[in-house]
């Protein structure tokens, strides 16, 4: 195994990819090679780093001076992105949600597969040292069996109508975290479905500012994801989770200091990914992950258009 910095090319500098910039600086086994970003201002406003920059992917392509990238582009635009790096055999790094639709996230693991690539995916949550300790918490029966999983994703104000515009609504877009949270943490799938918008009226569509999801697991659990996009403290989450010998509330992202535990967990996430490219086992999320969280996301999505709920494993009776 090689010990040279994995040298990654990050796709798409928005608000996203400008925050995985930090965390890739502040990475080790990772040098920033390239930046690929299709809006000129968005390019000359990054730092002066000595990043190589392209305006497209070909021309990121046309190069050899990186290993491997980090997709940060718009949701919609990551089947296409997959689709690319596979067939160019480019280990990826690619944010949620892995599409807009299940449909793309099962033929962006079908590209994956063929082409035999390393894929992660960036639920970033499962290299925040509280979830980690919370998560062997509860395969050690510590909580007892678990009954109840509630997680809460609050951001301090709306995204902009830009970024809505690509990102698949507030299930596919917000709650597919919550939703791989809840696997990641119990083991268990979700078995059905339902959801309720708390503001915006059905004008909204798949986009309410706020809404709740109730989820049936297939370990006979229950689940709620609350999620909402005005909150006095600022971008945060947190996790209930209540067994029959023990509940823990775990806010792991609140306020200033939350910020941190983001930045930090993107720094570990980068880190594995970089051990990953040189040989060590995959310890992000992957493909599979995806699917499960997003087909999860869009049946949430439909529930919010229509109040139905909706079976994703016809074994646990709705
Ligand atoms: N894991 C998380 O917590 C988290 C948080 C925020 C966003 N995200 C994800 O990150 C992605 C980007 O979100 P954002 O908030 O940065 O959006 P954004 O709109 O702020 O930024 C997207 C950037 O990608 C660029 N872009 C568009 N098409 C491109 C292409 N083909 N190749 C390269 N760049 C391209 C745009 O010009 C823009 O600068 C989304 O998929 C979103 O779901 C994840």
């Amino acid at each position: 195994m090689s010990d040279d910095p994995v040298r990654i090319a990050l796709v798409g500098a928005g608000r996203m990819g400008r925050t995985h910039l930090e965390a890739l600086e502040l990475a080790r086994g990772v040098t920033v090679a390239a930046i690929v970003e299709p809006v000129a201002s968005v390019r000359a406003a990054l730092p002066a780093r000595g990043y190589t920059m392209h305006a497209s992917v070909e021309a990121l392509l046309a190069g050899d001076d990186f290993d491997a990238v980090l997709i940060a582009a718009p949701s919609d635009q990551h089947l296409a992105l997959v689709r690319t790096f596979a067939a160019a055999a480019v280990p990826m790094l690619c944010e949620k949600p892995v599409g807009v639709g299940a449909g793309e996230a099962i033929e962006a693991a079908a590209a994956v597969d063929r082409a035999g690539v390393i894929f992660q995916v960036g639920y970033w949550r499962r290299f925040v040292p509280e979830l980690r300790a919370l998560r062997e918490r509860i395969a050690g029966g510590e909580l007892g069996e678990i009954f109840q999983v509630c997680g809460f994703q609050w951001d301090a104000e709306p995204p902009s109508a830009q970024f809505r515009a690509h990102s698949g609504g507030i299930a596919v877009d917000m709650a597919v975290h919550e939703l791989d949270q809840t696997r990641w943490l119990t083991g268990q799938e979700v078995a059905w479905l339902s959801a309720a918008r708390g503001a915006g009226g059905p004008e909204a569509g798949r986009d309410p500012d706020v809404a709740m999801i109730l989820a049936q697991l297939t370990g006979g659990a229950a689940a709620t994801v609350s999620l909402g996009r005005t909150f006095p403290h600022g971008d945060c989450c947190w996790v209930e989770v209540f067994g029959s010998a023990g509940y823990e509330r775990v806010p792991f992202m609140w306020g200033e200091p939350g910020e941190r535990v983001f930045r930090d967990a993107l720094v570990a996430q980068a880190e594995a990914f970089a051990a990953t490219v040189r040989g060590a086992p995959q310890r992000g999320a992957g493909a599979e992950d995806a699917i499960a969280a997003l087909s999860a996301a869009e049946l949430a999505g439909d529930a919010l258009m229509d109040g139905q709920p909706r079976a994703l494993s016809p074994a646990v009776p709705m």
